[in-house]
């Protein structure tokens, strides 16, 4: 099925039945990468990767994953390097890198960003995270994660924590959750760091019921808890990052007995102690994994070559 849309900015984009169809040619993707492979697929294309803002996994699954298929890459990386720190506009910049390539993926501080991107861009444009607003590629790498490890996406308690406020991944992957039948959710986190009213708003709109507490504990009794870090540069007072910073630590002790999947789309940085990693049901280093086929499959369909 070809996808539905020529850009993606956004997790309400991802339908079900596109989430589906992305999922098929992971699938494949996946036995390219395990056979430790490159193909062809993409040997005519040219890729632009713009990280206009720290990035480890995204940048670098979206690298291998268009290495894997054969396409070539350019890349530019931190805003004070580019012509944007001169004052060039994140429109004047798409207009221009979309003339060098035949895919933009852009990550950009400024929640928004990725809509303007997306707006003049003549070539398909996906979202590598805008701000504090979403990040869809993650979503969809979180869904197959959580498809894979549980076998199923619906009926399912999810917990999220420690940031709901500033998290773009929990944002994302609530509003791909919010569409299957059954789902409810947890969101734990400092009072201060509620979710925002347009999260809700959507999800009172789609009947998901949910419930929002301070209480860490109340996520490991969920079926899945999805943790994040504080987003300590989305604060606006730094003393208040400093003073919630140690709030939130997942420990051992908090899982005994429990099968809850614990999912965090990294970095780890005070949220979860280093003890959970042994545990069978820390799934965060094989979620990381799971970027570079969901990546491959994104462009690969984008691309029209799947
Ligand atoms: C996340 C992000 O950039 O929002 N990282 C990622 O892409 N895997 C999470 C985070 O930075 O906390």
């Amino acid at each position: 099925m070809p996808l539905p849309f020529k850009h993606l900015t956004s997790s309400l984009q991802l339908t079900p039945e596109v989430a589906e169809s992305i999922f098929k040619v992971a699938r494949k993707m996946e036995k390219i990468m395990e056979r430790n492979k490159r193909v062809h697929l993409l040997k005519d294309k040219v890729v632009a990767l713009l990280f206009y803002e720290a990035s480890s996994r995204t940048m670098l699954s979206f690298q291998a994953a268009a290495q894997r298929l054969g396409a070539g890459m350019i890349m530019a990386q931190g805003k004070d390097m580019s012509s944007m720190q001169k004052g060039e506009t994140i429109e004047d910049t798409i207009r221009m890198v979309q003339s060098y390539s035949d895919l933009i993926v852009m990550r950009h501080p400024e929640a928004g960003s990725a809509a303007r991107g997306a707006s003049v861009s003549a070539v398909p444009f996906i979202n590598g995270g805008d701000g504090g607003n979403e990040h869809p590629t993650q979503s969809m790498l979180d869904l197959y994660t959580l498809h894979k490890e549980l076998g199923r996406l619906s009926n399912l308690h999810v917990a999220f924590a420690c940031d709901p406020l500033h998290s773009r991944t929990i944002r994302s992957l609530a509003l791909i959750l919010s569409q299957y039948p059954g789902n409810r959710f947890t969101f734990v986190g400092p009072e201060s760091l509620k979710p925002g009213p347009a999260l809700l708003q959507v999800l009172e709109e789609r009947r998901v019921p949910y419930d929002i507490t301070t209480d860490l504990r109340a996520g490991t009794n969920a079926d899945v808890l999805y943790m994040n870090r504080l987003q300590e540069e989305r604060f606006e007072d730094h003393a208040e990052f400093e003073r919630l910073r140690n709030a939130y630590v997942l420990t051992p002790d908090m899982l005994t007995g429990k099968k809850t999947l614990i999912m965090d789309p990294l970095p780890r940085i005070d949220e979860i102690a280093e003890e959970v990693d042994r545990m069978p049901n820390a799934a965060y280093f094989r979620e990381a994994r799971n970027g570079v086929p969901i990546r491959m499959a994104l462009l690969a369909m984008m691309l029209g070559k799947a």
